[in-house]
């Protein structure tokens, strides 16, 4: 399976990708990795990696279609069977999910349907929630809306404030992310009209549950 990842930053998720491919935990294979910006660290762990990279700017175009063009053209000779959001910070049009219906995935860092859009952590904590958590789910033109795929939770603890909430949510990203797509990779994922269904057994409106 030759999966494309899409970065805007860090890359800590795309490094776990990365891990996991070398490992053979995860039977695929980035064929590139896409960032919209230049200066993106993910960048560099990509290429350290031996990896391919292709900076499209968003600045460069007029519109969000055009831009998603650009990323659709530069993919196409990849020939990739999953594209995997991580940390990609544009919003996408149908030029792009289209393109790409079924074979996109992205990870939200809250327990969807909860806090869609940005500053989840700190919207949890500022809710008394008792837990935060994330989302993979596959990507639909509806903004973090896509039927879910695995859900992992985390206590919120007394004293936290959005940093330590996002780093203990992301060590658990790291793990429910590449088995999303390890699922896809043998099969056992479908994305049928009823939601997601695995091994044959169709899942809540949160995804399977990860035990973290
Ligand atoms: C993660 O919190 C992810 O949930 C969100 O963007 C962040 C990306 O982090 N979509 P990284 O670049 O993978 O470290």
């Amino acid at each position: 399976m030759k999966l494309a990842v899409l970065i805007s930053g860090g890359g800590s998720n795309l490094q776990s990708f990365i891990d996991q491919c070398n490992s053979g935990e995860l039977t695929a294979e980035i064929a590139v990795v896409l960032s919209n910006k230049a200066n993106a660290y993910g960048l560099e762990r990509a290429t350290q990696a031996g990896i391919a990279t292709a900076v499209v700017s968003h600045q460069e175009y007029a519109d969000r279609e055009a831009f998603d063009q650009a990323l659709v053209d530069t993919l196409a000779p990849h020939k990739v069977d999953l594209v995997i959001l991580a940390g990609f910070m544009r919003i996408l049009t149908p030029v792009f999910i289209g393109a790409y219906q079924g074979r996109l995935l992205n990870i939200h860092p809250s327990l969807l349907p909860k806090y869609p859009g940005l500053h989840t952590h700190k919207r949890a904590i500022e809710a008394g929630d008792s837990e935060g958590g994330a989302t993979v789910h596959y990507v639909t033109e509806e903004l973090d809306g896509g039927p879910p795929i695995v859900q992992v939770a985390v206590p919120i603890l007394a004293g936290d404030d959005e940093g330590s909430l996002a780093a203990r949510v992301l060590e658990q990203e790291h793990r429910i992310y590449p088995l999303a797509a390890q699922w896809i990779a043998e099969r056992r994922l479908k994305l049928t009209p009823k939601g997601v269904s695995l091994d044959g057994e169709l899942l809540g409106p949160s995804g399977q549950r990860y035990l973290s």
